[in-house]
């Protein structure tokens, strides 16, 4: 197959795509955030990847907690709308039922399946983007969405995000067991 190139660019790539909460000044807000990652598990710790202007991460800044909330393909309108408006100008605590867990600052959205509660560990500030990095202090997970104990990838639906292509999906369908598929592959 021939390749096209296409320069120095982000490739498209398949991210799931999430919803920071915060609470800004006695407000609860909530951000849109595509560039998301795990990056430990011992103590369990998660990144996220912010623009310098974002007023969550001003919430952050204040109570050293945050939220990181994993919507259903349901919810994509919602999610889009928290990505086009900012709470320097839009009231966005409305958007999602709040609960509060165990850090009592870092507001989670209940219409969300899995909802992380994280406090402040790092801010790490770069020239365009600042990485966020928070220890998880909790999961929540709807137990409709698990079978057996464990998540269920058809109950979850997940949306995900297309980058470059701008399109959310959803890809709710089991593929393969990780860890164990690769185990007696030949090149
Ligand atoms: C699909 C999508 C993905 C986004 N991903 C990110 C991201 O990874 N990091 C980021 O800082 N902003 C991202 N944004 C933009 C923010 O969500 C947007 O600037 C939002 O208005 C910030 O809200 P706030 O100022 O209330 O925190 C994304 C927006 C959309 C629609």
């Amino acid at each position: 197959m021939a390749k096209k190139t296409l320069g120095r660019t982000l490739p498209m790539m398949g991210l799931p795509v999430v919803v920071v909460g915060a609470k800004v000044q006695g407000k609860v807000n909530f951000c849109t955030v595509a560039w998301v990652t795990m990056i430990d598990d011992e103590p369990p710790k998660m990144a996220v990847v912010m623009g310098k202007d974002r007023r969550t991460k001003d919430g952050i800044l204040e109570n050293k907690t945050f939220s990181i909330n994993l919507p259903g393909a349901e919810l994509a309108a919602a999610v889009d709308h928290c990505g086009l408006t900012s709470g320097h100008r839009t009231d966005k605590s409305g958007v999602f039922d709040v609960f509060f867990g165990k850090t009592l600052t870092a507001p989670m959205a209940r219409e969300c399946p899995v909802n992380i509660e994280l406090t402040l560990d790092e801010i790490v500030e770069r020239e365009g983007t600042d990485i966020v990095i928070g220890e998880i202090e909790e999961v929540y997970v709807d137990e409709d969405r698990m079978t057996g104990g464990l998540p269920d990838i058809e109950k979850l639906q997940l949306l995900m995000y297309l980058s470059a292509g701008a399109l959310y999906f959803t890809k709710g369908r089991a593929v393969a067991e990780a860890f164990k598929v690769g185990r007696d592959f030949q090149p």
